[in-house]
């Protein structure tokens, strides 16, 4: 990215999110005192969220991380050459049931390649990898319980309509697994798993227009997907940061 594109994506970031850090390429957990004192009000919100909906792991969550796992999945570590794909800034906050934002949890995502292929050794595929991508981030939800990525937007590969996975962990438990699907797209009609989520306030939480990014020359989307968890606010804060992120579903027991 220019510096000058570059620019242009992190004030349109900041128009949406005007609190978020100022750098997009790592994520921050913003220690205030302040946010601490407005997420302690009791009944600061009355009205309970529907809850994002949970969906399998599946079998591609990765079986060896990437070297570099932060939050933009276009360029590992310090490499020039971005991923093949279309660019996407997906960003959202992460809340309670009843609305309060829910700081310091890991967002993790994983998705496959511009050519379907997972960084996975069981993924289809897998020869034609494009090594530049990262195919695995994960953010730290800030105060007010938002996190971003840059990735790529997703593409079908066999049996399965484009999405990206996402888990969530939140004193080392994982809390929510889910997966995002792009608004409009003619394999969502068809695909096993989504077909599963009929209540259509849940359909809505997980199936999301991908949008242009304004005046983008590189034709980027963003993506605005908030994260509702099952949960009570008790059950989400804590005094202190505890844990980290919880094991796969796929590597326990
Ligand atoms: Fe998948």
């Amino acid at each position: 990215m220019s510096n000058r594109h570059q620019r242009l994506v992190v004030e349109h970031i900041r128009d949406r999110f005007p609190e978020l850090p100022r750098s997009t390429r790592r994520c921050f957990l913003r220690h205030s005192a302040f946010a601490a004192a407005l997420l302690a009000v009791p009944g600061a919100f009355a009205e309970e969220l529907a809850t994002t909906p949970q969906m399998t792991e599946g079998p591609f969550y990765p079986d060896r991380l990437p070297l570099d796992t932060d939050n933009d999945l276009l360029i590992l570590n310090d490499a020039i050459t971005p991923a093949v794909g279309q660019i996407t800034h997906v960003a959202g906050r992460l809340r309670s049931r009843t609305g309060q934002p829910v700081r310091g949890a890991f967002v993790e995502i994983w998705q496959c390649d511009n050519n379907g292929s997972y960084l996975h050794s069981d993924s289809g595929n897998r020869d034609r990898y494009d090594s530049n991508f990262q195919g695995y981030g994960r953010c730290l939800t800030d105060a007010a319980g938002r996190y971003y990525f840059r990735t790529i937007k997703p593409v079908p590969y066999p049996g399965r309509t484009p999405h990206i996975h996402f888990a969530v962990s939140l004193h080392g438990r994982r809390v929510l697994t889910t997966q995002l699907f792009v608004e409009g797209h003619p394999q969502n009609a068809t695909d096993g798993l989504l077909r599963r989520i009929t209540d259509p306030v849940q359909r809505a939480l997980i199936i999301r227009p991908f949008q242009p990014l304004p005046d983008s020359k590189l034709d980027e989307l963003t993506v605005d997907f908030d994260l509702i968890l099952g949960l009570t606010p008790d059950e989400t804060q804590l005094d202190r940061l505890e844990g980290g992120i919880a094991r796969p579903q796929s590597r326990r027991g």
